[in-house]
């Protein structure tokens, strides 16, 4: 079910109340994206990277790409990636989470429903968090060749669009909010000892992933982009907020003791 925005002005009460109490603490409002990720941040964690290989994948199947996050709140993210991609555009259902909380709602923000608000094709749609009960992939299948998804494990919508005539192209992990929002409120926010803390670091997890869909024409192109942004050096050109994310154990190529499988960020290509 998409949240009420009753839901949303206690969230921001909650937020007020968490700004007056911990703002000794509250490291330059970084830490409030992860404990308030729909106000303040977005349901998934990214980094440079991310955007950077998804902007570099838009701009290899055209050369203006158009680009549509679909649900995509406040924009976090669309505003880093519009940086990259000035065309870039959201489409966000709720009017209610701008005009009712008197936030500035940007223009390339259209208000519109993914049902039947998705009015023309775009060179890549980025749908970043599908709410549990909301299915909107037959109308995204339509509007695109490149589909990139994020899936929170557990919490999101399983985005898969194989039945839509898709291939999965690639995936990799990253930590989701709640990850670091669990070790930031261990170690800032609780009275748990440094040696506790440093316990539960050994079991900490990453659930988010991060899927690339195509149709099969743009499938070589795709990979051989990723594969070319990956020799970039991305432990020196980082967003302000990585630094928390470096801090809590969650490093660009990090692998997590919990489960050695996993190296965050490691780009995993399909057959
Ligand atoms: C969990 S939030 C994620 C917001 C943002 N992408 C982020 O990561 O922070 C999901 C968003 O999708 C929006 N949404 C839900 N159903 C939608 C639909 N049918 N069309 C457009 N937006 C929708 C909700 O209003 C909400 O803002």
């Amino acid at each position: 079910m998409p949240f009420l925005i009753d839901d949303i002005n206690y969230a921001q009460k909650e937020l007020n109340t968490f700004r007056f109490r911990t703002s000794a603490i509250n490291d330059g409002s970084i830490h409030e994206r992860f404990i308030f990720p729909f106000l303040c941040g977005s349901y998934f964690t990214y980094r440079k990277v991310d955007v950077e290989r998804i902007t570099s994948i838009a701009k290899a199947v055209s050369k203006d790409p158009t680009y549509l996050d679909v649900g995509c709140g406040y924009g976090d993210f669309l505003e880093k990636i519009i940086q990259h991609l000035p065309n870039a555009e959201g489409i966000e259902k709720s009017a209610d989470i701008f005009f009712k909380l008197g936030r500035y709602k940007p223009d390339y923000i259209k208000i519109g429903d993914a049902y039947n608000g998705i009015d023309k094709k775009y060179d890549l749609i980025f749908v970043g968090w599908m709410e549990p009960g909301v299915d909107y992939r037959d109308r995204i299948a339509a509007s695109t060749d490149v589909i990139i998804t994020t899936l929170d494990q557990g919490l999101s919508l399983a985005a898969e669009f194989e039945g839509h005539g898709f291939e999965k192209i690639a995936s990799w992990i990253t930590p989701s909010w709640e990850d670091i929002n669990t070790e930031i409120t261990n170690k800032y926010y609780s009275k748990i000892s440094n040696g506790t803390i440093e316990l539960l670091k050994e079991l900490r997890g990453a659930h988010n992933l991060w899927y690339i869909y195509s149709k099969p024409k743009y499938k070589d192109t795709i990979k051989e982009t990723l594969r070319k942004s990956s020799k970039k050096d991305y432990n020196r050109d980082v967003y302000e907020h990585e630094k928390i994310l470096d801090e809590c154990g969650f490093s660009y190529n990090e692998v997590l003791p919990s489960n050695p499988d996993i190296c965050l960020w490691k780009i995993n290509f399909e057959e």
